[in-house]
């Protein structure tokens, strides 16, 4: 069946699976960057990467809004979940997605630092410290940072097992 641009009841269509893969790419990269922050202090891997965190970390909360809505345009037609638990599991991965890089844009905002992105000044920075809005990140991005990997990697493995549990693959559907 040729692939099309929306979602259909067996496969996710086009849009779906550049936002899906395209994203997917873009969180091994800013997972690299979290990972080599506490495992390659001071490296100058450590230092490249860092240098694009928070960056990349805009781009992908653009994208997860974008998907968002395009999930629910496409609500109807996508393959049917395959079970109450991957609903759930699906759900999660989107509320992390958003709450991990919102809290971190609330941060930023709260630190009265400037934020650039792409060359594009989003925050202009200079204002007040607003200490709730720090605390805030500081408490929760990092922590729900790792939670959203873990579940990526249960994510993962149940893609990749559910053709040995079920006897029917369901990678067909993004891949
Ligand atoms: C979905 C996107 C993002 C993910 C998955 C992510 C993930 C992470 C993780 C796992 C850490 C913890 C590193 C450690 O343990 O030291 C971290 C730290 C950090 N992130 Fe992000 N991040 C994202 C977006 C952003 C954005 C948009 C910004 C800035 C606007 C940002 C700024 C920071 C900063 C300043 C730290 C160091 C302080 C801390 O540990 O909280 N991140 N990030
Ligand atoms: C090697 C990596 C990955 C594989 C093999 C994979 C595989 C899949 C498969 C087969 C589906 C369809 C499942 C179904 O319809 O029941 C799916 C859906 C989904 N995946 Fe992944 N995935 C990967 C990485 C990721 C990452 C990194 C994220 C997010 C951080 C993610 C988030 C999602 C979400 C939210 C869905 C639900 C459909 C959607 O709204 O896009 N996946 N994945």
């Amino acid at each position: 069946m040729a692939l099309t641009v929306m979602d259909s009841s067996t496969r996710y269509g086009l849009v779906s699976r550049a936002l899906h893969w395209g994203m997917a790419l873009l969180f091994v990269w800013q997972f690299s960057s979290a990972a080599a922050r506490v495992f390659l202090e001071d490296t100058a891997i450590d230092g490249f990467l860092w240098g694009t965190h928070s960056q990349v970390g805009v781009v992908l909360m653009a994208l997860v809004v974008i998907r968002a809505v395009w999930a629910v345009m496409n609500a109807s037609r996508r393959p049917p979940a395959v079970s109450v638990m991957a609903k759930l599991g699906h759900l999660a991965l989107y509320g992390l997605m958003i709450a991990v890089p919102a809290i971190a844009l609330i941060r930023q905002y709260g630190s009265g630092r400037a934020l650039d992105v792409l060359g594009i000044n989003l925050m202009a920075g200079g204002g007040e410290r607003i200490e709730w809005m720090t605390n805030l990140g500081g408490l929760l991005h990092g922590e729900l940072g790792w939670a959203l990997l873990a579940l990526v990697v249960g994510h993962i493995a149940m893609a990749v097992l559910h053709r040995r549990l079920t006897n029917h693959s369901i990678m067909t559907r993004m891949a």
